[in-house]
């Protein structure tokens, strides 16, 4: 069937300035790193993209591994693009990244000019596109030269195959030179996407001001650190859960007595708010102005709509945030 975007899908969502750039991001932003990979099925892909769309969702992140098998993310995305979104092409911001391994010998990885402009390339071509909204350097490389890596990310814009640039991962001294040398290039970095959540605080020492500072807005992946902030593993490790899955980064034994206590306590919160612990950790993430959009994973349509739902209650009291920061902090010294 063909697929047509809801006409109220601009009405309930909340859309954030990216940093001093002209660019707004809604505050709930869809990944495609897990569930849209070749062992995954195109149909339930196809109708999280709808749905997210037609609930405000108009960022899409992707990377050139992004599967499995790598690349494959990127291809479905293409399909999806070409069957369905063709003419909403206007309406969407479409990232991708390299850094990661991505092919075989020493042009395939990390951070050179060379690996940076062939991926480019190749993830254009696999999601049939003339251009990504946002092309990233996915990670830092401690043996190439920043200059060079922000030059792969200003000559793409200069090509016209991406409008803005960003960087992932990189920490806050990192963050400040390749910021320096991308200005100096004149093309400005537009946003940095490190991990962030209730279980890994990091970017609140440094970072954000870092970035707050540059005027850089900030996309945080991981909120629900995998799935781990959610109900799901409360009472066990489901099946079809991303835990239990052979491919992936989540291992079931990162699902521990201890975490499992912190989280039923977390959830006692989150009803209290009104919320699931998934929206609960979302809204979290986005209590700091500085957070533009929280990045989610999904393997379902309606976890989709579960967290979209989260913007509804992002305010906290003091109370409830000194609640959350003693949980957090009985298992950071268990
Ligand atoms: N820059 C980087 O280096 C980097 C690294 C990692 C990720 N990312 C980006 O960040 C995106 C999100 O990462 P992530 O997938 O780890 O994010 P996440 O939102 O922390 O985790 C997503 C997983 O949580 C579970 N989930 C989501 N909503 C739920 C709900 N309402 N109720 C219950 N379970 C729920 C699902 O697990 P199940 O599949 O088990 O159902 C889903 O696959 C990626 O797709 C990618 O775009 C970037």
């Amino acid at each position: 069937m063909k697929y047509q975007a809801d006409e109220k899908r601009y009405d309930t969502m909340q859309y954030n300035r990216c940093g001093r750039s002209g660019l707004l991001l809604p505050a709930i932003s869809l990944g495609l790193w897990h569930n849209f990979g070749g062992v995954d099925s195109l149909d339930t892909a196809r109708a999280m993209i709808h749905r997210a769309f037609d609930l405000g969702i108009t960022h899409f992140d992707l990377a050139n591994n992004y599967g499995p098998p790598p690349g494959a993310a990127e291809e479905n995305f293409g399909r999806i693009v070409k069957r369905d979104l063709a003419g909403y092409r206007n309406e969407l911001i479409i990232s991708t990244k390299a850094g990661w391994a991505m092919w075989p010998g020493p042009y395939g990885d990390l951070g050179s000019l060379k690996y940076l402009t062939a991926s480019l390339d190749d993830s254009l071509r696999r999601m049939g596109l003339d251009y990504v909204d946002i092309f990233y350097s996915h990670r830092p490389d401690p043996d190439t030269p920043v200059e060079e890596t922000m030059m792969a990310l200003d000559r793409a814009v200069r090509q016209g195959k991406a409008l803005y640039v960003g960087i992932s991962s990189y920490q806050p001294e990192q963050t400040v030179k390749a910021v320096a040398v991308l200005n100096e290039l004149g093309t400005p970095c537009l946003i940095h996407q490190p991990n962030y959540s209730m279980l890994d605080r990091w970017i609140e020492e440094g970072l954000l001001d870092v970035l707050e500072a540059e005027g850089i807005g900030c996309i945080v992946f991981s909120p629900l650190a995998q799935g781990l902030l959610t109900d799901k593993y409360l009472d066990g490790i489901p099946a079809d859960s991303r835990a239990a899955k052979e491919y992936g980064f989540l291992r079931t034994d990162q699902v521990t007595e201890e975490l499992r206590d912190q989280l039923h306590r977390l959830q006692v919160i989150a009803q209290e708010r009104g919320q699931t612990l998934a929206q609960m950790a979302l809204a979290w993430t986005l209590r700091d102005r500085r957070v533009t959009s929280a990045l989610v994973g999904a393997s379902s349509v309606k976890q989709i709509e579960d967290n979209v739902a989260a913007i509804n209650t992002t305010l906290f009291t003091e109370d409830e945030l000194k609640r959350i920061d003693n949980i957090l902090t009985v298992t950071d010294s268990a």
